[in-house]
């Protein structure tokens, strides 16, 4: 079914300004919904966790509210496994050191140069803080695919935990990676995945999947600053967290350090109801996660040919290289997160000129460092345009036409 972006456009404040807004892989604009979550969380329920009296209790339930939402978001029945933290990135460095307690010197995790570096540096830290072999999958530059031989060259029984991001955050890759999960697993390897760039375009499933963790971060998905982890039970059970005591020792509350944003929490709640509504209105009313993954089929759908679009656009014009994938028979391997670099102006000089036009792009590495180094494009880095589901085919056409002024 056709989505049209006019149908939840109105439900966004922030796009009522005259602007194009491409920078929604650095964090997409919000409903009214969720600023009313968030306001609606501080008028009537704020308090601590845990407290005997009502507005405690009600806060506990928005949160235990938010976390079903996740966990049909993520696809799994069981959210006790799910719990929420600052950012994925702090989240991963906080996993990463309570794993690590369980590798040995000669043990190995496998990275890859696709990735944001928040799903690197994490796991090299906390490998070289227990002497263990960090492996650095390669890419091949001329599409930005991961190279899937070197991968499987270095897998072996050695490999603790493979870290994948399911989406390059820079030129919009989707990743092999239920392939590379079962390849990980046969080798007895642990799978991480960063679904932060996945989550706002495609619908995740950690129980098909088969993953061990996944990481999400909710200002990507048209909700506030909160990281969001799936874990496995048994293993977010044993594995030891690391905690002030006296230390909650059931999920989820095992791997929440700190009094975490209830407001925010409110937020992705109410996010997670935002898309599911799309679902609902795309066919008869089913449960929330139904909806959600007809929703995510739709804006699958939408996003495709709106990146074909912008694709066909950028490829109009002679001075522009775009990174990764742009053959049109391909579009279904990527999202439309699209990298570029321009023969006569850096980055930086191409958004400033689009931010003249109103139009909102980012220059520089957006922490890919990784693969900006592959690519040889450091220091300046690339400019990066990235369509939601709320981006409309004349803002493209706007992009397209602010760039050919460059010549
Ligand atoms: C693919 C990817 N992974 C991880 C992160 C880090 O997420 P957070 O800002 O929640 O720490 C980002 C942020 O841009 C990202 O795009």
């Amino acid at each position: 079914m056709n989505f049209d972006p006019q149908s939840v456009r109105h439900q966004f404040p922030a796009l009522r300004r005259d602007a194009v807004f491409l920078d929604g892989p650095a964090g997409s604009q919000v409903p009214q919904s969720v600023i009313g979550a968030i306001s609606g969380y501080y008028v009537n329920h704020n308090a601590n966790h845990g407290g005997a009296f009502s507005t405690s209790r009600e806060s506990d339930a928005v949160v235990d509210e938010a976390r079903r939402a996740c966990a049909d978001l993520l696809g799994t029945t069981d959210d006790g496994c799910v719990s929420f933290g600052a950012n994925m990135t702090t989240i991963t460095f906080a996993l990463s050191r309570a794993i690590a307690t369980t590798w040995k010197p000669g043990d190995e995790v496998i990275v890859t140069r696709l990735d944001h570096d928040a799903n690197v540096s994490p796991w090299v830290r906390a490998a070289q803080d227990r002497g263990v072999t960090a492996r650095h999958v390669g890419i091949h530059p001329e599409d930005c695919t991961l190279d899937l031989d070197d991968f499987r060259q270095k897998l072996s029984s050695r490999t603790k935990l493979v870290a994948i991001g399911c989406a390059s955050n820079a030129v919009g890759t989707r990743n092999p990676f239920p392939e590379m999960i079962r390849l990980a697993h046969a080798a007895g390897s642990l799978v991480f995945l960063d679904a932060v760039h996945y989550a706002p375009h495609l619908s995740m499933d950690v129980t098909a999947w088969d993953c061990d963790f996944l990481c999400c971060s909710a200002y990507k998905f048209f909700g506030p600053h909160v990281g969001i982890l799936y874990g496995k039970r048994a293993l977010m059970e044993s594995l030891p967290a690391y905690k002030v005591r006296p230390c909650a020792e059931t999920l989820p509350d095992r791997w929440m350090t700190g009094t975490q944003n209830f407001a925010a929490i409110a937020g992705v709640g109410a996010a997670i109801e935002y898309l599911a509504q799309i679902g609902h209105s795309l066919g008869k009313r089913t449960g929330r996660r139904q909806s959600l993954v007809r929703a995510f089929a739709t804006i699958e759908q939408y996003e495709r040919e709106a990146g074909g679009r912008m694709l066909t656009g950028l490829a109009s014009l002679p001075r522009i290289r775009v990174r990764g994938i742009i053959d049109p028979k391909r579009l279904s391997e990527r999202v439309p997160t699209v990298s570029f670099t321009h023969m006569r102006k850096s980055p930086f000089e191409v958004v400033e000129h689009l931010a003249k036009r109103n139009i909102f792009a980012w220059h520089g590495n957006y922490y890919a460092l990784p693969l900006t180094e592959a690519l040889g494009v450091e220091p300046d880095g690339m400019v990066r345009v990235g369509l939601l589901h709320y981006n409309t085919s004349s803002e493209i056409d706007r992009l397209i036409a602010a760039l050919a002024e460059l010549g």
